[in-house]
């Protein structure tokens, strides 16, 4: 079967399973398990966008960073700030990116030493990003346009 193939079988799999269900984190988690066993990709999760807030002066501006939500794979950081890294980019951004060889990309954040190329995707909500989708590879050069076009269509 090609990348293609599995893909249209994934995704209408994905979009039943997550249809009966309202709770973001349980599809998040049930997301990132079928993608991460149908692909043996090295890391499939999300990363949510959450308020952090900060004293200083004794005013307390709000900004907001990536939280590790539901993944699949080695353990991952915890935290990532507004525009670093290849999540950070792609959420500043507001747009998927491809990165064929991580260690070309300027800022990446290595969780892992064996991670190689990655898919960051944005998650929309109400026009807004909420999340981002993240996959690593443990192989360079693993994603191109056909993973960008089915992972835009998940819906959360
Ligand atoms: N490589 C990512 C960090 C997250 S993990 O690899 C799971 C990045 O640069 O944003």
């Amino acid at each position: 079967m090609t990348k293609e193939e599995q893909y249209r079988e994934i995704i209408p799999q994905i979009q039943s399973l997550i249809s009966g269900e309202t709770d973001l984190i349980a599809n998040m988690a049930n997301i990132a398990a079928v993608l991460h066993s149908a692909f043996r990709f090295w890391w499939t999760g999300f990363y949510l966008v959450k308020e952090k807030s900060q004293i200083t002066n004794n005013r307390l501006p709000i900004t907001n960073e990536l939280v590790l939500g539901p993944f699949q794979g080695p353990i991952a950081c915890s935290r990532i700030p507004y525009g670093k890294g290849v999540c950070g980019t792609a959420w500043a951004q507001g747009q998927t990116l491809i990165v064929p060889n991580v260690h070309e990309f300027p800022g990446h954040i290595a969780c892992s030493a064996a991670s190689k190329s990655e898919i960051v995707v944005p998650i929309r909500k109400n026009g807004e990003i909420i999340a981002v989708l993240d996959i690593d590879s443990a192989d360079y050069n693993t994603f191109d346009a056909i993973d960008q076009k089915y992972l835009e269509q998940i819906q959360l």
